[in-house]
């Protein structure tokens, strides 16, 4: 970090069902691997050090409610992965209070968008449909998340980085609406003039959070970010990137899907 006056620092562990089979590496990695970067980053008095982290960080919220997390909501993690998060958003807080390291925090909801690795699961279900198997939604299928467009997120982290106040959180989230994974499923099925007997309901990931939303009004508030396009239409998008782009998914998806086999 010698000479080096911004981090950004997206590196992490990031799948729930990975950090399932194998919570050691998220330790390692998003715990100790953020301690590394915020000692080197205060050794070399840089400028700012911005934290990506994860709405998972405050938990679950209820089917059917009208609650949102924000940049007060309590921690209550309940994944490896989301207490490994935690973990190091408390850190980075830490380094700010006692060593003074100008640092922001991003907590945003899930991404999509083109590049998005196999595992995950949109581009999972794009990617499954288009070799010709189901999307397998887990559970009932009745479990929400806040889907942001990674371009989107992108242009939220420039901002606090340009204008954000050291110290601050900003949560940033995509659409409003709560959109079951069954919802989605089906809206990526039209798009893809497909029916749903691709459909398959397959066992549940245990611990799974129900619903996730996200109240962005801060990051709007004070910086005059908002979502670019609607979901559909960025869900157009994506389903296109990957038609076009089997060469880039195609050598990550058996290595994606194995971790399903275990
Ligand atoms: P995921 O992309 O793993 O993100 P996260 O767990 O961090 O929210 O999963 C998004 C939602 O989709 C989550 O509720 C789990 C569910 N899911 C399925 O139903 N089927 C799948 O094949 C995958 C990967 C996830």
């Amino acid at each position: 970090m010698n000479n080096v006056d911004t981090v950004i620092h997206f590196a992490a562990e990031s799948h729930v069902d990975r950090s399932i089979l194998d919570p050691q590496v998220f330790v390692q990695t998003n715990i100790m691997g953020t301690q590394v970067l915020l000692e080197s980053a205060k050794k070399h008095n840089v400028k700012r050090f911005h934290h990506i982290s994860t709405d998972e960080v405050f938990g679950s919220l209820k089917l059917g409610a009208n609650d949102k997390f924000s940049e007060e909501t309590a921690y209550d993690p309940r994944s490896p992965y989301s207490a490994s998060k935690a973990s190091s958003d408390h850190l980075v807080r830490a380094y700010f209070h006692t060593f003074n390291l100008p640092v922001t925090i991003t907590n945003c909801s899930n991404n999509f968008g083109p590049f998005q690795d196999p595992e995950k699961f949109i581009p999972r279900m794009v990617t499954n449909l288009l070799t010709g198997q189901k999307v397998k939604v887990y559970g009932d299928g009745l479990y929400v998340r806040d889907w942001l467009f990674v371009e989107d997120h992108c242009r939220a982290i420039d901002l606090v980085v340009h204008k954000g106040e050291v110290g601050q959180t900003y949560c940033v989230g995509g659409q409003t609406e709560d959109l079951t994974n069954l919802d989605l499923t089906k809206k990526i099925l039209k798009i893809m003039n497909l029916d749903e007997t691709n459909i398959e309901f397959v066992t549940d990931r245990p611990g799974h959070d129900r619903r996730y939303a996200v109240n962005w009004s801060k990051i709007n508030t004070d910086l005059g970010w908002s979502p670019s396009d609607s979901v559909d239409n960025r869900l157009k998008e994506t389903v296109n990137w990957y038609k076009e782009n089997e060469n880039w998914w195609r050598p990550l998806k058996e290595k994606s899907e194995s971790i399903y086999q275990k």
